[in-house]
């Protein structure tokens, strides 16, 4: 069974192909992924209108790249016919244009079913990969399979490395407990078993990856700021560890002890905006200071929050996904508090943040259930704000 897998959901256009062998393998055949980053980078977040154009112009180049790398880009020798795409005319003709040579050069690859994100995300974004999967799925004859943006951070993060491009799903214990930080989400998920979700806490108001890109504003980082923030929180940290200095910042720490599992973020990020306020000039030492107590501060809920709702679900295994499961002191931290009474899995960096891998993996996890949830391509809808 070989997936290829769409993502369009937000700022990174993505395709991937993965083929699922009898072992329940999977084999990463080919994967490209082209980040709008320096687009919206002058908006300091993302613009909609730009993304929608961006998806329409990398999607069949990057579907190029990615079948021929697999090994399965074929030209065509005969004059077959390409599909009727009129369905394209009024909303997506940026994306028929670079579709129609693509139909007219190249034969019907070795793909079995086609997997794409429907949501949650922009909707202008989400509809040029459906409409592109849509195409696809006619042209080819082939099934489509809707995948949630959130289902696919979850998954990302359930995988064993076997070999170069070789994933095994790791042997989880249901349920287990997922914590899904991204740039618009922050959610503990119950996971009952691959498919099986319920929601147990979420943010009431920004998400955590969204402060952190707030505050790389503030303190005048590029976006996206995670890593940015997250690199001069770390600064501090070694500046000061030997030398015990006080951070002079102090911020809150919402929502800790409000004793369900929701978060709120959009205060600490006030809270720094004042604080750099406060100060006249924030020198490279301040900024450095602020990024840490906002990391600390961010990092100290969410971590408390996971091990409450881990100890009362009696969930044994913790699963970490979205961007800011890249960040290193969240891992560590997680690690140091959870100690031997959970398993953490975190994805590999290169998977945490968006791609379509993941996609293609929830996608998998379908396919190995035998419980492929499968759509008429016509009636696929993007959800801006599906849940899981
Ligand atoms: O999952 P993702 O790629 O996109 C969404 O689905 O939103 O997450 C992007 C978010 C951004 O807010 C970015 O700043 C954050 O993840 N991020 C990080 C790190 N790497 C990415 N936040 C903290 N530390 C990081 N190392
Ligand atoms: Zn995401």
């Amino acid at each position: 069974m070989t997936i290829l897998s769409i993502e369009t959901s937000c700022d990174e256009t993505g395709i991937a192909i993965l083929e699922r062998t009898n072992t329940d393998t999977v084999i990463l055949r080919g994967n490209a992924l082209a980040s709008q980053i320096d687009i919206h980078a002058q908006y300091g977040g993302v613009f909609p209108a730009l993304a929608k154009r961006a998806h329409a112009e990398k999607i069949v180049p990057l579907l190029q790249n990615t079948l021929n790398e697999a090994g399965l880009l074929e030209a065509k020798t005969d004059e077959s016919s390409i599909p009727d795409l009129s369905f394209l005319d009024e909303k997506e003709s940026a994306l028929k244009a670079y579709l129609i040579p693509f139909f007219a050069a190249y034969k019907k690859p070795a793909i079995d079913c086609i997997a794409v994100t429907t949501g949650p995300g922009l909707e202008p974004a989400l509809w040029v990969g459906i409409n592109a999967a849509r195409a696809l799925s006619i042209a080819w004859d082939i099934p489509v399979i809707p995948i949630n943006h959130m289902e696919g951070h979850i998954v990302a993060a359930a995988i064993e490395k076997k070999g170069e491009h070789v994933y095994l799903f790791a042997d989880i214990s249901f349920p287990a407990l997922s914590l899904l930080v991204s740039g618009g989400h922050t959610e503990l998920v119950l996971v009952e078993k691959f498919g099986v979700y319920k929601k147990i806490g979420q943010t009431r108001d920004d998400a955590v990856g969204e402060a952190f890109d707030k505050v790389a504003r503030i303190i005048g980082l590029p976006y996206p700021g995670g890593p940015a923030v997250s690199k001069l929180a770390q600064e501090w940290r070694v500046a000061t560890k030997e030398s015990h200095v006080q951070n002079p910042f102090s911020l809150p720490r919402p929502m800790l002890h409000s004793g369900d599992f929701d978060f709120s973020f959009s205060g600490i990020k006030t809270a720094v905006l004042y604080a750099a306020r406060d100060k006249d000039v924030l020198s490279d030492n301040d900024k450095k200071a602020l990024a840490c107590e906002f990391e600390t501060a961010a990092i100290e809920v969410l971590v408390k929050k996971t091990l409450a709702a881990a100890s009362e679900y009696a969930t044994t295994t913790i699963i970490v996904g979205g961007g800011v499961a890249a960040n290193i002191y969240l891992r560590e931290q997680l690690a140091l508090a959870a100690g031997n009474t959970a398993t953490l899995l975190f994805p590999e960096s290169w998977l945490a943040t968006d791609n379509a891998v993941m996609i293609g993996l929830a996608a998998a996890t379908q396919v190995i259930s035998r419980n492929k949830k499968t759509r008429n391509p016509n009636e696929l809808r993007a959800d801006g704000n599906l849940s899981l």
